[in-house]
């Protein structure tokens, strides 16, 4: 059975930084030449992506006003010239020493400015091509040691930051909503906003919070061992997920990057079988690009370099296959009815009943039969062994 092939028809997209990583690490040199981020584009077009994301600097060296502008060109012109879609913009705030304490969060007044800058000057390029999405990743902001930051005020500057930011795109009526990313740690020693859970609840505190929204990571919430699944239906019930980064990781390590589904299988499944297919009380596929936020390994070099690229879309494309096989085949149907996964999405109040009502009914307390509720065979495992069977193609 042949694997897929993609089109752009299933809006995959690419970071710049991911396929051209030079494969430079912490330990050793670049085991790859750096690759021309124009021809990039062009090949990300040819291999079968629907767009693509950057960084400002992957585009252009920091604090190059001419290169800024003859590059910017270049990008339009490839654009134009293959109709591959710009999705997301996002803002380099971490590789220059003058981000070693974060952007938004540094305790540097001038170096926050400085960030705020840089990244507003970065809205505008997003607004210009059109991006709808401006991711903010915070790797920066945070810290080694407790000691090091007034916790409270880091948390407000943050805030000042983003809302800032989000007012900004406001003013000037781009058609870009803000994606910030969590992670729990790597380059910080502890990041702020370190899950999909607090950057939710850290929006809930903005004032401009109608437009920001979260971008999380398959890896990232893996390395804080959560579930990226559930972390996605979560956002996705606050209405707030607004962009994804697809990856592999095994675990609680270092930042991975794997290609996707190369880390824990099972999950990407059910992360796919989300996507796709939607809740079973709220069928229908996510609707924003599935984007890969992976770096080929380092054993690479240029036709392994674009092979891990393709296998990312390869990947999906298979779990996707699986994952609507799974949902279509009529005895998975009955398992889950048998688990009861349809009842869950009826109200445990009934239509226009009262508290008053729940209490004086004996049925629900009283007189409900505890032994015969313990006693219940969920069957759950039933479930996921014939998931797994879809999985592993032992069922059509
Ligand atoms: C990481 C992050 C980054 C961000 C990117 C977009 O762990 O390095 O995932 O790759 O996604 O900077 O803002
Ligand atoms: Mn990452
Ligand atoms: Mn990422």
């Amino acid at each position: 059975m042949a694997a897929p092939t993609p089109t752009p028809a299933d809006k995959f997209s690419f970071g710049l930084w991911t396929v051209g990583w030079n494969a430079q690490d912490q330990f050793g040199k670049a085991s790859r030449p750096d690759l021309d981020p124009l021809e990039e584009v062009r090949k990300l077009k040819e291999i079968g992506a629907w767009g693509f994301t950057f960084h400002d600097n992957d585009l252009f060296p920091f604090g190059d006003e001419a290169a800024r502008e003859k590059q910017i060109e270049g990008l339009k012109k490839a654009i134009d010239e293959t109709g591959i879609v710009c999705e997301m913009v996002t803002t380099n705030t971490f590789t220059e020493p003058i981000f070693k304490d974060g952007a938004f969060t540094s305790n540097d007044r001038g170096v926050r400015r400085y960030g705020l800058r840089k990244v507003l000057k970065n809205v505008d390029l997003a607004g210009e091509l059109g991006a709808k999405t401006f991711v903010m990743w915070g790797g920066r902001e945070g810290a080694e040691y407790d000691s090091a930051k007034d916790l409270l005020a880091a948390h407000q500057r943050y805030a000042e930051g983003v809302d800032t930011v989000a007012g900004y795109i406001k003013d000037k009526g781009y058609d870009l909503r803000i994606a910030i990313e969590p992670k729990p740690n790597e380059p910080r020693g502890n990041i702020f906003l370190p899950s999909i859970g607090h950057a939710l609840a850290f929006i809930n505190e903005l004032e401009n919070g109608d437009i920001v929204g979260i971008n999380p990571e398959t890896g990232h919430e893996q390395m804080a061992t959560l579930n990226y699944t559930h972390g996605l239906a979560q956002a996705l019930w606050a209405g707030k997920l607004f962009h994804i980064d697809l990856n592999g990781q095994h675990g609680p390590m270092y930042d991975q990057d794997l290609v996707f589904g190369h880390g824990d299988l099972i999950s990407a499944f059910f992360t796919v079988d989300l996507l796709e297919n939607g809740f079973p009380s709220k069928p229908g596929a996510y609707e924003g690009a599935r984007h890969f936020d992976y770096k080929p390994s380092r054993t690479e070099h240029l036709q392994g370099q674009w092979d891990s690229a393709i296998a990312n879309m390869d990947m999906y494309l298979m779990l996707k296959e699986r994952a609507q096989a799974f949902r279509a085949d009529p005895e998975v149907q009955e398992a889950m009815a048998y688990s009861g996964i349809d009842t869950l999405g009826e109200p445990t109040l009934g239509e226009g009943e009262t508290l008053e009502d729940l209490l004086s009914d004996r049925s629900a307390y009283e007189d409900f039969d505890v032994v015969a509720a313990g006693e219940r065979n969920y069957g759950f495992v039933k479930l996921q062994q014939l998931a797994m069977q879809h999985l592993l193609g032992f069922r059509a």
